[in-house]
């Protein structure tokens, strides 16, 4: 372990817990009442108390396997228990009225449904290749059939528009200051993109831009596009840890993040760098992908021109799983000149790019699953309390 990290406290813990979103209510299980303490002991060992709406809730299991997720990576934490209780009918009252006020309350602010997994691709440090793996990422998750988000946050530097072979301006909602993001299908899903450069005239006029005005556009991509239906929805970040990071922390706390790294970059100081972030924004690092980690040429032989090793030492020291490499091959980089990702073709990135997608829906972050208990008991509740 080279990043010395604290042990976190049980306020840190709980803090965490507020990306745990119960998908029917809209709200997070801290906001809710769910969580009801957390404690850590000398040797790590964390106990989390969850009170369900009802005790044989379905979505139970997705509970679970999101609170583990959440707690389980965190530096410090050696096990995670959960121990279910059940409220009471008055917390229940309690949350229901908590749910419904939200709904009304938060409608307006975001208009990424709440069943979205939303995921920020960062990196400790810029030409890694974030947007490479976005774009890649986004195609082969909408080739499973998906829909999919694809939020460029690299407002000064976007290059997701390019990559993705999109331009042209937004659309607005007639009547409605809503923009319309630009959709493009890809086998049976969907792609659906919105970028800074869909909003400027020029290719280069939001470079300029600063502080305050960048955070500025983030906010309008989270609050004034029209999303709709999303299974999944991909950030892509500037490169650092700086205001833009932190505002989209604040606005999506449920948001996870995947550290793209290379062989080369040393991989203390980009785990030193996550752990900064993943600790100020209280988001969760989901996974490590090593991106430019050997070059085959076309005899058949691999040489690793930018070292090797970084991705699974990162993962190591921030316990997190290595999700894939991604080799070196300029099929990436020409894909991405031409507007038509390499994970839409063949070869060994395409495979790579595509395996990580299969690994991040079977495992690293499952899409939400509509089980369907808590809504039906909002629904009870509000015809036993009659209009609000
Ligand atoms: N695996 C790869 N093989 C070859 N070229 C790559 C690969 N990944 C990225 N590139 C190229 O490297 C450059 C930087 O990638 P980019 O995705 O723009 O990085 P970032 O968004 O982190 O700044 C681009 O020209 C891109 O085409
Ligand atoms: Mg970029």
């Amino acid at each position: 372990m080279s990043t010395t990290v604290p042990r976190p406290t049980s306020d840190d813990l709980l803090a965490l817990l507020r990306g745990v979103i119960d998908p029917e209510l809209g709200s997070d299980i801290v906001e809710l009442g769910m969580a009801r303490g957390v404690t850590i002991d000398d040797d790590g060992a964390v106990e989390v108390t969850i009170a369900l709406t009802t005790a044989g809730c379905p979505l139970r299991a997705q509970i679970q396997k999101d609170v583990k997720a959440r707690i389980a990576g965190v530096p410090g934490v050696t096990s995670v228990r959960i121990a279910w209780t059940e409220m009471t009918q008055e917390q229940k009252s309690a949350a229901m009225a908590k749910a419904r006020w939200n709904a009304r309350d938060r409608a307006p602010d975001t208009e990424i449904p709440p069943t979205t997994r939303v995921v920020t691709i960062a990196s400790g440090k810029g030409g890694v290749g974030k947007s490479s793996v976005t774009v890649n990422l986004a195609v082969a998750l909408a080739a499973q059939g998906f829909t999919v988000g694809v939020m460029d946050a690299d407002i000064g530097g976007f290059s997701v528009p390019r990559m993705l072979g999109l331009g042209g301006r937004l659309a607005g909602v007639e009547g409605e200051k809503k923009i319309v993001p630009h959709e493009k299908q890809v086998g049976d899903g969907l792609l659906k993109v919105v970028s800074m450069r869909f909003l400027v005239d020029e290719e280069d006029s939001a470079v300029m831009w600063r502080g305050f005005m960048l955070n500025r556009a983030v906010q309008h991509f989270v609050e004034d596009v029209r999303w709709g239906a999303m299974d999944y929805l991909l950030i892509d970040m500037p490169p650092g840890t700086g205001d833009i990071q932190m505002g989209l922390a604040r606005m999506l706390p449920r948001a996870e993040m995947l550290i793209v790294t290379t062989p080369a970059v040393g991989a203390q100081k980009v785990a030193a760098r996550a752990a900064d972030m993943a600790r100020k924004t209280y988001l969760r690092i989901a996974g490590v992908i090593e991106n430019m980690s050997s070059f085959t040429c076309d005899h058949g032989t691999s040489y690793p021109l930018f070292g090797s090793g970084g991705g699974a030492a990162l993962a190591a020291d921030i316990g997190s799983p290595l999700l894939g490499q991604i080799p070196m091959e300029t099929a990436v980089s020409a894909g991405g000149d031409a507007g038509v990702p390499v994970a839409l073709g063949d070869g060994p990135a395409a495979e790579a790019f595509r395996a990580i997608a299969r690994r991040i829906v079977d495992e690293a972050i499952p899409p939400v699953d509509m089980a369907g208990c808590t809504a039906r008991l909002l629904e009870n509740v509000e015809a036993a309390l009659g209009p609000a």
